[in-house]
């Protein structure tokens, strides 16, 4: 859908686009609503928040540790805390997080909500679920819009992901990414590999023609 959104040439629709989400819109699922400010990944469109959202919805989240890495608007992490998990959402979009901050206020729901750049400034180490849904477009972002989009030219992001998450990962918890047959899925898989990481896909959902894979992330034994 990321990559339809790309498609997307006929000037009036793209003008239309862009004025309307030159405001901040709602979003919501399963009475748990949002509200996103354009400077954050809209859920509205670009279909991989709604995948994950329907990921998870039937998994038992109460009273298990859950962090969204990257949460932008952050209604995967209000629904799972709905669904009745401890939850932890960090970004690095500061924007995103004061927003976040009211939705929580707003669904009543409770999160603990830091501002990081990937677990930098994370304390905690160990969680049952790690969901994330990273930028994967391999140019170098030019602001904090584009950093929802991006992930450097030489993949800076999977880079750093990669060597962090191991930590992350004990035998009985689940972190999982989604990706898109529209971006560079063997690079990323390789940069995994470097670090010991495995990528096996438990979900694909082909939406307007577009593949979404979920994969649950492992450590290869040796
Ligand atoms: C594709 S958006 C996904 C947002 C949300 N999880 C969702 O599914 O709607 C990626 C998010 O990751 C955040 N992000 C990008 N680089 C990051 C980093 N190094 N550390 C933390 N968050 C990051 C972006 O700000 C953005 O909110």
């Amino acid at each position: 859908m990321r990559n339809l959104l790309k498609k997307i040439t006929h000037p009036f629709l793209k003008l239309g686009l862009k004025l309307y989400y030159s405001k901040p819109r709602n979003y919501c699922y399963e009475n748990v609503c949002v509200k996103v400010h354009p400077d954050v990944f809209p859920p509205h469109l670009t279909l991989s928040t709604k995948i994950l959202l329907d990921f998870i919805k039937p998994i038992n989240l109460s009273n298990k540790t859950f962090l969204e890495l990257g949460c932008g608007s952050g209604i995967i992490s209000l629904f799972a805390a709905k669904k009745g998990a401890q939850v932890t959402s960090i970004d690095i979009n500061i924007i995103a997080l004061d927003f976040l901050k009211e939705s929580a206020i707003k669904n009543q729901l409770e999160l603990t909500i830091i501002e990081s750049n990937l677990f930098e400034n994370l304390t905690e180490h160990s969680f049952d679920y790690v969901i994330i849904n990273p930028p994967y477009y391999p140019k170098n972002p030019k602001n904090i819009k584009e950093q929802a989009w991006f992930c450097g030219t030489n993949f800076d992001y999977f880079e750093a992901l990669f060597t962090q998450l191991p930590n992350y990962k004990i035998e009985s918890n689940s972190i999982y990414i989604i990706l898109s047959e529209d971006c560079e899925l063997d690079k990323i898989k390789a940069i995994a590999k470097k670090n010991n990481l495995s990528m096996k896909c438990v979900s694909q959902k082909s939406v307007v023609k577009e593949i979404n894979y979920i994969f649950i992330i492992d450590k290869i034994e040796s």
